[in-house]
């Protein structure tokens, strides 16, 4: 491990008056410590003891085009000399809310927030308005943010906890949670669309919504089995139910177009946030006109800090890049991921590890398991995590800094240079672990 003696300092420092020492509790996985960064530039990140790391944890997902990217630094300069936040409207929303509805498939009409919690939150709302019903349906494993309805059955570790598929109990996750948070919550294993059919059957008249990640990107990576997403979207669609994409992480990291456009189907609703504005923050709720005519006309959506003109800058300089000759930025992207996924397998095969790669490039994941494939949430049960967290421990010591969880994201900024660094330090992180 390198000199990390000043990160040290902070982090002692921190904990005596920042709590937990930390900002986000997920940030406290980190190995060896939290470390105390200095500053960022394109794929790399310096931490204050002079470190330097490539970074594949791009701020947990939002940085597609890495750090400090000269578009969006010169955008949010320009913006911040022009004031901070005015508490009204200014034209780069218009411009930014515009952009949005031409891109994303589902989106007529949108509304701008700071979090990917706070805007599911408003769909939530926004979903119960409009159909007079209560439940929302979830699948065991995805996030969607850390508000006490929202937290259910993101991360149940066992059956004994979360009960028996098809129909799993809902799992509160923190203490402190209304013991009835989960109340209008219906979990269910995600791609199993005949354990859907059957609660709908059940349940459906009492279904205000429906929340997925299109692709499956928190509880490990998994695509949606063919005819998964089409059979939600049908029988939603049959069932006068609001089918929601929480699109969060996919959204212009998956696509420019975000999952939908990659995987074909349209949702009624969809939330926005991470890479939408490169970092800054800013997340977005949006989608049929006729649902979104209810936000502003009963339905309470508001926020001191909604739309300010810096992270609109900062959006606006990001899809500009992004949408530059039809998204060709994404192939890059892609070619440079699929790169780093295979020289990791090939790196592991050497070393006589079983490692797993899994995803489409700008985000996958990593396990230490025997299996060829995951393919459902529980399948990471039997993945072994604390192996995964002593590896990335040994991984920052080589110089590269990624996520504990084993998820991976690939920016604009990676380079083919950086996939070689990287899988050299992965052979000698794994001869390590
Ligand atoms: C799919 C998904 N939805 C929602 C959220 C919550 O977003 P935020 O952390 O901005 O509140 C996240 C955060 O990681 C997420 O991955």
């Amino acid at each position: 491990m390198p000199d990390i003696s000043r990160s040290q300092a902070l982090w002692e420092r921190a904990r005596k008056h920042l709590a937990g020492g930390v900002s986000s509790n997920i940030r406290l996985q980190e190995q060896p410590a939290p470390l105390y960064f200095s500053h960022g530039q394109g794929s790399r990140l310096f931490d204050v003891d002079g470190n330097e790391y490539i970074d594949y944890v791009a701020a947990y997902g939002p940085l597609i085009l890495g750090h400090s990217h000269p578009e969006l630094v010169a955008a949010v300069q320009r913006q911040v000399e022009l004031g901070q936040t005015y508490g009204g409207q200014h034209a780069i929303e218009v411009e930014v809310a515009e952009k949005l509805c031409k891109l994303v498939p589902a989106m007529d009409v949108v509304r701008f927030c700071g979090s990917g919690s706070e805007a599911n939150h408003a769909l939530f709302r926004l979903a119960r308005a409009f159909t007079g019903r209560t439940k929302i349906i979830r699948f065991e494993g995805h996030y969607h943010g850390w508000l006490d309805d929202q937290l259910v059955s993101d991360h149940p570790t066992s059956v004994e906890e979360a009960g028996a598929l098809p129909f799993p109990r809902p799992v509160l996750g923190s203490k402190g949670q209304l013991p009835h948070a989960a109340g209008e919550t219906l979990v269910l294993p995600w791609n199993d669309l005949v354990a859907f059919q059957q609660l709908i059957a059940r349940e459906g008249a009492t279904v205000a919504a429906v929340i997925t990640e299109p692709i499956m990107c928190n509880g490990g990576f998994i695509l949606p089995k063919p005819g998964f997403l089409e059979g939600l979207r049908e029988i939603c669609t049959r069932e006068g139910i609001l089918l929601i994409f929480d699109e969060v992480i996919t959204g212009f990291r998956a696509d420019l177009h975000g999952a939908q456009g990659l995987l074909g189907v349209t949702p009624d609703l969809t939330t926005l946030g991470k890479a939408v504005a490169n970092g800054f923050p800013l997340s977005v709720f949006g989608g049929r006109r006729d649902a979104m005519e209810l936000v502003g006309n009963g339905v309470m959506h508001g926020g001191t800090y909604n739309g300010n003109p810096i992270t609109l800058a900062a959006a606006n300089a990001t899809l500009d890049v992004l949408s530059r000759n039809d998204g060709a930025v994404y192939a890059h992207i892609r070619a440079v991921g699929l790169n780093l996924m295979q020289g990791i397998s090939e790196a592991a095969r050497e070393a006589g590890q079983a490692v797993l790669t899994q995803g489409i490039g700008p985000v996958f994941f990593a396990w230490f398991t025997d299996r060829q494939s995951l393919s459902s949430f529980r399948d990471n049960w039997d993945c072994d995590e604390d192996k995964y967290a002593a590896f990335q421990g040994k991984l920052i010591g080589h110089g590269v800094r990624t996520i504990p969880s084993g998820r991976w994201y690939v920016s604009a900024a990676h380079t083919d240079e950086d996939v070689q660094q990287t899988v050299a330090a992965v052979a000698r992180a794994l001869r390590e672990t």
